[in-house]
């Protein structure tokens, strides 16, 4: 179980979004702070924590029907059994899919990103996220992650095979268009990388 527990959420129609989540907390160290002082560890441990996150992603995306908005190595925490679980989603939003559901008359003012203007954090967000908020989808999550597992290759460049750069170029291209198509994609490929 990678995506930390939802407690409670709600949408509320009367006063905008109105969004309430309660994550369980992790015993671990962010991703983050691994790179600096364990590197190698990160290195080694890098497919692994790919494909879980992945895995969440793709479950993030098509099971609850949200963004995070902010995959970075400091919303990761590796616990105490050495798997990766994504953190912070402060924010997370409803896909616009969701939305809809939610309140077909006002979906079209709550479109995502809107009120916000740029989310998530700049070095790690995709172009669309600074050109036009409005318009992001799940596509955010997977430039992310791309940029996080680019930069932990380049930690150690020679250890990462082609093929993994491959999927990863595939997660950052600038047209949001051209990615991969979605999480769930990603994590497939990324699991036939270990076989
Ligand atoms: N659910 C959690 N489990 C473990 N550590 C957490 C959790 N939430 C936050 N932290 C720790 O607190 C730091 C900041 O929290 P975060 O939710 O990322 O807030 P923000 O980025 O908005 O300041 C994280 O980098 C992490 O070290
Ligand atoms: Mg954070």
């Amino acid at each position: 179980m990678n995506v930390p527990v939802v407690f409670h959420w709600s949408v509320s129609g009367h006063l905008g979004e109105e969004l309430l989540v309660e994550e369980e907390w992790i015993e671990g160290v962010t991703l983050r702070a691994l790179m600096y002082e364990a590197p190698h560890k990160v290195v080694l441990n890098a497919l692994k924590w790919s494909v879980q996150l992945a895995t969440t992603l793709s479950r993030l995306h098509d099971a609850y029907g949200f963004i995070h908005h902010d995959v970075k190595p400091e919303n990761v925490i590796i616990d105490s059994f050495e798997d990766a679980v994504l953190i912070d989603f402060d924010s997370a939003r409803p896909l616009a899919a969701v939305v809809r559901k939610v309140s077909a008359a006002k979906a079209d003012a709550d479109r995502i990103g809107e009120r916000t203007g740029i989310q998530g954090t700049r070095d790690y967000a995709p172009p669309e996220a600074k050109l036009f908020p409005g318009s992001c989808d799940a596509a955010v999550d997977l430039y992310s992650f791309g940029r996080m597992f680019l930069e932990i290759a380049a930690l150690e460049p020679h250890s990462f095979s082609p093929a993994f750069y491959d999927v990863m170029r595939r997660c950052t291209r600038i047209e949001s268009t051209s990615r991969i198509e979605s999480a769930a994609g990603l994590r497939e490929a990324l699991t036939n990388l270990i076989k």
